[in-house]
């Protein structure tokens, strides 16, 4: 079925140019295109439409107004926000109710492919009521914007680690967590990184645009009053199996790219579990304790209890968010026991940098152990490697207080 998308801007020849540039999509999706914020909720109403992309300053409703009526009242719609230059307090109120920002002029190639991106993160929630809790939800994190701005400076043809430290250091607090994090035994780095320059220059500019980007997440759910698990041991074990991830990507040689990938998945596997505690809490202390009650795997007991599970919750946040289809596939499948179609991947490493954390680091009596199918041993090479990679990640030393 072709797919509805809808775009909203006061001048005529950038519609007309949107349209000239995104005829290749004609057979896939249905576009309209509408110059107000009125007419848009006016077809809003009529039609069913899967994604809007926005003017942010337009006479009358502007992109930020609109939006915010989108996300109320049509919430499962996808939201960008594409816009000439800004001023800080547009960008300010747009990025609250928008999926991603993306800036004028912009490329079919990368419109095309985060708007794809975005209408298919959810398919990964097969629960039409619990979908429905979700895409409701105001406070669903929103990108932060120095990830934004790095990720702009990365489509540019001759990106700059430069340009991306400075970005980093305009944002004092940003940069001493960020300091402070790959300083951290999890980076296990030989000498002091002392600015966020030399940071990404030490680690890659993608390493530090998802340590960015986690540590966003993770201090947008501090405030959750009722927390069924504790956050400090959860970003703990998320930072565990992203190093993890990434010493038995480096073990098995993999591509730069794959390992990265490979790395923010690991790094983001569970942030699920944060939206789903914060936005379905009585239903997830029910889940927790019967997890400690039954020893059962978290993934298990939430596909009973909610029909989903964090997994696929967190694939629909970062699928929003256009983060790496390789990446976001990886979240949704790390309690699958079906191997990964593509053998060492980002999606392989992520599971089983999970289950060698679980394995080696964390002692809880009350967890059950994952259990590996013959088939996941199978799709690396048999048991002997795991073992190998076991051995890399004890080698690591991050042990629950040591980080
Ligand atoms: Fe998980
Ligand atoms: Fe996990």
């Amino acid at each position: 079925m072709k797919r509805n998308v809808l775009f909203v801007d006061d001048d005529t020849n950038v519609l007309q140019g949107l349209r000239r540039m995104l005829r290749p999509m004609r057979e896939q999706w249905d576009m309209h295109f509408v110059d107000s914020g009125q007419k848009a909720l006016e077809f809003m109403s009529r039609v069913q439409v899967d994604a809007v992309v926005s003017d942010m300053r337009m006479p009358g409703m502007d992109g930020p107004e609109l939006m915010l009526r989108i996300m109320r009242d049509y919430p499962d719609a996808v939201r960008f926000a594409l816009s000439g230059y800004s001023s800080q307090e547009m960008v300010g109120r747009s990025i609250a109710p928008t999926h991603q920002y993306m800036t004028k002029p912009c490329d079919e190639k990368k419109l095309v492919q985060a708007l794809e991106l975005a209408m298919n993160a959810r398919a990964f929630i097969s629960n039409k009521a619990v979908l429905e809790k979700i895409t409701r939800i105001e406070h669903l994190p929103v990108l932060p914007r120095a990830y934004v701005r790095i990720t702009d400076e990365l489509s540019k043809c001759d990106p700059s680690p430069k340009a991306v430290g400075e970005i980093v250091g305009e944002d004092v607090g940003l940069s001493a967590n960020i300091l402070k994090l790959v300083n951290s035994a999890y980076f296990g780095l030989s000498r002091t990184v002392t600015s966020p320059q030399q940071a990404v220059i030490v680690l890659g500019v993608n390493v530090i645009r998802s340590v960015i980007l986690s540590l966003h997440v993770f201090k947008s759910f501090e405030t959750t009053e009722e927390r069924a698990f504790s956050l400090t041991k959860l970003w703990e074990h998320s930072l565990r199996t992203a190093s993890i991830a990434r010493v038995i990507a480096k073990a098995e040689g993999l591509a730069r790219d794959d390992a990265d990938n490979a790395y923010i998945a690991a790094l983001l596997h569970d942030v699920g579990k944060l939206v789903l505690n914060a936005h379905c809490a009585e239903e997830y202390l029910v889940i927790l304790r019967q997890v400690r009650e039954q020893n059962r795997c978290v993934a298990d007991v939430e596909a009973e209890v909610l029909g989903l599970t964090h997994a696929q919750v967190g694939a629909y946040l970062l699928g929003l968010w256009g983060l790496p289809t390789d990446v976001v596939h990886a979240v949704a499948r790390h309690h699958e026991q079906e191997p990964e179609p593509a053998g060492l991947c980002a999606g392989s490493m992520t599971y089983f940098a999970n289950l060698l954390d679980h394995d080696i680091f964390i002692f809880n009596a009350h967890y059950a152990r994952p259990q590996v199918s013959a088939e996941r041993f199978a799709a690396i090479g048999g048991p002997e490697r795991f073992a190998h990679w076991r051995e890399e990640a004890v080698a690591l030393n991050i042990s629950e207080e040591g980080a």
